[in-house]
């Protein structure tokens, strides 16, 4: 079957309806599992060898990916190597500054060039078998014995590295595998204004670990899709801290979830009247340390004493307690130079949660976030590598030096994770391991609470359907 322009929008300005929404039954025809009920997800797009595959075939390779950090490679020569779907990508930092994202596949016998992270010696790329060398913007340098080779071989453009689609953006390195891609700009269109308006470019990371999940990578994203889960999985951040069930449900009810073109959505807690909730400035103060403590991302330490200090100063009952606290943060930001984003606007976002399609999200808080990235892991659909970041803003010229990932740490690990992502991690992959359960059909989606996963999978149905008939 042939997809026309018209059953797939795939331009921006292209009518919305196509892209937000049930696909058309051209799309839904051409895809195995597809959505056809906004209610059900077909539970075999978590585990199916061969709708696994239209992912590799058609979503990695074409779709934008945050790759790196840009503190991952501070210095010219500096790499770190992205995989992706069976594609290893070394994003290499030039003499210019500027950042170029090449292929990691040696152009005499395919060899990898280079593994993880660190700076190419020398200042060229040497590939370990046979000594070949690259500069470290692709061009190849030096080819041992190559009177050896018969000159078709030799060809300096058949010698260098192939390059993806790099953009620079929010402090990161975004790549693309499609040298047709749609421009980044175009992908990202509805985030980028919101993404600046936080200054998430100043934001550097505190920490950075990794999980493997025995779980689909989609199955770990929804986990953070929804704030649904948080009455059962996450107590202590409700009822737990004294919350009637009335006022929890209220909360959990009051999120926003948007789905935006492109995949892409966002969910945020509405503003709650403190005298319409019965929360005071030691909810407040109690809710930040949960996060500080529980997982040290979004609310620090050093957020929770500033609001401290408040407490003895104007008490916990002032009814703009919350307002003042923030103020407060602001205020001592300013006294040690840290560029915050700007006060007045995007507040609602905080709290909230940022998804780009396909496969990470930022939860933005007080000039920090939490970040995650999902992809799949050792070619098999059951399997995901799961990146956890907490980014905060630095003191201007206190910035510290090059990203460095601690380590990859077990689901269960209580030095390394804290109580909150341990509590999601307990369910993905009891979850996983359920969906082969005989008597399970398929997933019961809400349309309100959940409505963002349908989102995401109707999304991918398109972008299987596009490179399907391309
Ligand atoms: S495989 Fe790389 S130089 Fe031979
Ligand atoms: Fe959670």
């Amino acid at each position: 079957m042939t997809i026309t322009r018209s059953d797939v929008a795939d331009a921006p300005g292209a009518s919305t309806q196509a892209e937000i929404g049930p696909n058309t039954p051209a799309v839904r025809a051409t895809v195995p599992y597809a959505m056809d009920d906004s209610n059900y997800v077909p539970k075999e797009r978590y585990y199916d060898r061969a709708f696994f595959e239209l992912e590799k075939q058609h979503l990695w390779p074409r779709t934008w990916q945050m790759a790196a950090r840009l503190e991952e490679i501070p210095e010219p020569g500096d790499y770190t190597e992205y995989e992706v779907a069976g594609n290893s990508i070394l994003i290499v930092r030039q003499q210019d500054g500027s950042v170029k994202a090449l292929h990691n596949a040696c152009r005499h016998r395919a060899t990898e060039l280079a593994k993880g992270c660190g700076r190419m010696a020398g200042g060229q790329i040497v590939c370990p078998f046979h000594g070949w060398r690259w500069n470290i913007d692709g061009s190849n340098a030096f080819v041992f014995m190559d009177d050896e080779f018969d000159p078709v071989n030799l060809k300096p453009e058949a010698l260098r590295l192939r390059e993806c689609l790099v953009e620079v953006w929010g402090g990161m390195v975004w790549i693309n595998l499609d040298p047709e891609a749609v421009p980044f700009t175009e992908a990202l269109a509805p985030l980028i204004p919101m993404f600046d308006a936080l200054a998430i470019e100043n934001m550097r990371v505190k920490w950075w670990k990794q999980i493997i999940l025995k779980a689909n990578w989609k199955l770990t994203m929804e986990a953070f899709h929804e704030g649904y889960h948080g009455y059962q999985t996450h107590p202590q951040l409700l009822t737990g801290r004294g919350m009637s069930f009335e006022t929890a449900v209220k909360i959990i009810k009051e999120m926003e979830y948007l789905n935006l073109s492109g995949g892409h959505s966002r969910s945020y807690s509405r503003y709650l009247d403190p005298a319409e909730y019965n929360l005071n400035g030691d909810d407040f103060i109690e809710s930040n340390r949960l996060l500080a403590t529980g997982q040290d991302a979004m609310a620090l330490e050093k957020d929770v004493q500033i609001f401290e200090g408040l407490r003895n100063k104007i008490g916990v009952d002032d009814p703009k307690f919350s307002e003042k606290a923030i103020q407060a943060l602001y205020d001592y930001a300013e006294g040690a130079g840290i560029p915050m984003p700007p006060l007045s606007e995007h507040m609602q976002q905080w709290g909230g949660v940022v998804f780009l399609f396909p496969n990470y999200f930022i939860l933005p808080q007080f000039g920090n976030a939490l970040v995650y990235r999902m992809r799949p892991h050792d070619d098999d659909p059951e399997q995901c590598l799961f990146d956890v970041w907490s980014l905060t803003t630095y003191p201007r010229g206190q910035e510290p030096g090059r990203a460095e990932l601690l380590g990859l740490f077990d689901k269960d690990d209580k030095e390394h994770w804290g109580l909150i992502p341990r509590q999601d991690f307990s369910n993905i992959e009891r979850q996983q391991r359920g969906l082969h359960s005989q008597s399970f059909e398929h997933m019961r989606l809400s349309p309100r609470q959940e409505k963002t996963i349908l989102h995401l999978h109707q999304e991918l149905d398109r972008v299987i359907a596009r490179g399907v008939s391309a």
